[in-house]
């Protein structure tokens, strides 16, 4: 069943622990996410950004999650807009059937964030529909605006605290260090836990990390080992998932984990079988890659066994 995501959060800020916000862009994807919460017996979340809404469809991505969730009824799911940019893209997320939208406008003023948040959250909020938002910038690239080191910002605690009272947003990703994409440090990984927990303690909702992916070794070797180049590559480590959801993150999301994992088996058959022209002799041990790879991960999160 597609549910709210503030009653899907709801439940694992109380808990403590964290549900995943897996991104995608087509059906072998969104069936891979299904499959590993049936088999760990975890919520999930399956979000897709703008560029993924462009490639494939809203209706289109609304439909293949719903299917799946009629496959899958007794695993809880909701369906996320990733990094909305305007009032208009969660409104039409909405229109498709999404049951959370992020507005980032992480990029403008405060002053700006606060007031087209609490927009979306006044039409949201109508339709039983949660709404997550930003602050702070994460180091990346975030829908073709590219946000380097200099532009980064980390969350100020009394602004996040601030901004939830005024906007009334369900939940809220704090930049705490991370950065989207497969090269996230440039030396020691390194996280701000200690500004998450002010955060959480004066904002008491759920919290989001974005920029979670934790490129796996095995993922890695997989992909490397097809001549894939991963050259300096980071990502967040389990341990610092971990400390994350005890300082009070209850969404994490991953996409880059995703693409490595599947891209890697899809590289994999084209190497060692120049012969296949079947989209499904790719496609299928890619699919079953990023099963085993969700399974894992939905067991550092905590929201293994919580269904
Ligand atoms: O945060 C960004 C997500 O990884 C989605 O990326 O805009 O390439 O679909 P995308
Ligand atoms: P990764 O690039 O670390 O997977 O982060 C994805 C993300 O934050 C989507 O919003
Ligand atoms: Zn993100």
């Amino acid at each position: 069943m597609i549910i709210s995501g503030a009653k899907l959060l709801g439940k694992a800020h109380k808990e403590g622990y964290a549900v995943g916000a897996f991104n995608i862009n087509n059906m072998e994807m969104a069936q891979a996410i299904f499959e590993a919460a049936d088999k760990m017996s975890s919520p999930i979340i399956v979000q897709s950004s703008e560029g993924a809404v462009k490639y494939a469809g809203g209706y289109m991505i609304h439909a293949i999650v719903k299917t799946l969730s009629e496959q899958y009824p007794h695993i809880p799911v909701a369906l996320n807009l990733d990094h909305g940019t305007s009032v208009e893209s969660c409104v039409q997320a909405i229109r498709y059937g999404y049951t959370s939208v992020m507005i980032d406008a992480s990029h403008s003023t405060f002053e700006e964030n606060l007031q087209m948040t609490k927009e979306v959250v006044r039409i949201a909020h109508a339709v039983d529909v949660g709404v997550e938002a930003e602050l702070g910038r994460l180091v990346g690239i975030e829908d073709n605006i590219v946000v380097d080191a200099k532009n980064a910002s980390l969350v100020d605690p009394a602004e996040a605290e601030k901004f939830v009272k005024e906007s009334g947003v369900d939940y809220l990703a704090p930049a705490i260090g991370t950065s989207h994409g497969a090269f996230k440090f440039k030396g020691e990984p390194r996280l701000e836990f200690d500004l998450l927990k002010e955060v959480k303690q004066r904002t008491g909702i759920p919290l989001v990390l974005h920029g979670a992916s934790s490129i796996p070794d095995s993922v890695r070797a997989s992909f490397e080992s097809t001549g894939g180049d991963l050259k300096g590559s980071k990502g967040v480590p389990s341990n610092f998932l971990e400390l994350a959801i005890k300082g009070g993150i209850n969404k994490i999301n991953t996409d880059t984990d995703l693409r490595i994992a599947f891209m890697a088996e899809v590289r994999r058959v084209a190497r060692d079988e120049p012969t296949k022209i079947d989209p499904r002799d790719f496609f299928k041990p890619a699919r079953a890659a990023v099963v085993a790879m969700l399974c894992e991960r939905m067991k550092v999160l905590g929201s293994a066994g919580r269904v």
